[in-house]
């Protein structure tokens, strides 16, 4: 079975970027998968505009991967702008998609809500994600809930194009995780690098614990029931522990027993616990960024290879030879 997915490197990995997506990448390679997983630098330019941040932000997205464990040998990591055939069937794909496919993609709608500029290549984001799918072949792919209509345009445009040129392009299947479909952020909206509400796996951790003591809370004092379902530490410390541990959590929460400020630091404990090994690792690979460039450069001449395969048939098949 063949996995891709990608994440932009416009911020520091967060909590919703590992439950919503990276665990289910580890999930896939435990499994003997074969592994597609890229920096989407070409998505990020939609919004980033300073140039040495981008920079930084795409090395540091695959030192987390490859800090994460995302190292097993048929894993192949790559930066999207290493593949330009991926931009070859990206116009091949916009000249088959219909404007109204566009217009009701509910994340362009929402970033022009946000403040960000509505620039030609951001309303063209999803084309742009159908040809990083479609050229590499997948069957699954591992994503968070809000890119599920990325996920449809997609199939939506493989069909287009096989019903057009009798071609035959996998229909890839979006794989959402149930228990954290949307992670929430410090402020209970979904957790986001452009929301500002992020708990960031490899911040520094006098930061870090900045980001957990800051999770929006009601006003209820020590001493008193909490209710836990309604709690933004709680929904984050499930997805951290152990049934036993989140069910005692619980029921300290219904007698009074902790505050919010305790269950805070019982959630920053957990991160550290779960991320500590990883986080050893990113700071060492922040150290020798060749060993990381020899990794991207190698995975991302596998993928091209792959994508030159892919693309010569859907060529042959338009007409362009
Ligand atoms: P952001 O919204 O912070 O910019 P990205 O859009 O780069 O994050 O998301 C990368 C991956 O992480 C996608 O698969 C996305 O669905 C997933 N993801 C991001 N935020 C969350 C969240 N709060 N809950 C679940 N999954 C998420
Ligand atoms: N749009 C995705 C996000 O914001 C990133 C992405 C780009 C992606 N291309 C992809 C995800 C292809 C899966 C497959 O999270």
């Amino acid at each position: 079975m063949r996995i891709l997915s990608g994440i932009q490197p416009s911020g520091s990995l967060h909590l919703g970027n590992y439950f919503g997506a990276i665990e289910q990448f580890l999930n896939f390679q435990e499994k003997g998968a074969e592994l597609f997983i890229f920096v989407a630098d070409l998505h990020a330019l939609t919004t980033t505009r300073n140039a040495e941040e981008l920079r930084k932000n795409s090395f540091e997205v695959a030192a987390a991967f490859i800090a994460l464990g995302l190292t097993g040998e048929q894993t192949i990591l790559y930066r999207q702008s290493d593949v330009p055939e991926v931009l070859e069937l990206n116009w091949i794909l916009a000249c088959l998609a219909p404007m109204g496919l566009l217009e009701r993609a509910v994340s362009f709608k929402d970033k022009v809500a946000k403040g960000i500029e509505a620039n030609v290549g951001l309303f063209n984001y999803p084309i742009l994600q159908a040809a990083d799918i479609l050229a590499m072949q997948p069957d699954k792919i591992p994503v968070g809930k809000d890119q599920k209509q990325h996920l449809e345009i997609t199939r939506d445009l493989a069909e287009k194009f096989n019903s057009t040129f009798n071609g035959n392009l996998k229909l890839p299947e979006a794989e959402i995780p149930k228990t954290a479909a949307v992670v929430p952020g410090t402020d209970g909206e979904k957790m986001s690098k452009s929301y500002g509400n992020t708990i960031e796996i490899f911040a520094e951790e006098n930061v870090l614990k900045k980001q957990v003591m800051g999770i929006v809370t009601d006003s209820t004092p020590k001493g008193e029931p909490l209710d836990y379902s309604k709690c933004n530490v709680f929904a984050l410390f499930r997805l951290l522990a152990n049934e036993d541990e989140a069910h005692d959590l619980a029921e300290k929460y219904r007698n009074g027993e902790v505050g919010y400020g305790d269950a805070k630091k019982m959630l920053l404990e957990k991160i550290l616990e779960k991320f500590g090994a990883a986080r050893k690792r990113f700071a060492e690979l922040l150290k020798n960024p060749a060993a990381v460039e020899k990794i991207l450069e190698n995975g991302g001449e596998k993928a091209r290879a792959e994508a030159r395969k892919n693309l010569r048939v859907i060529r042959e098949k338009i007409g362009l030879k």
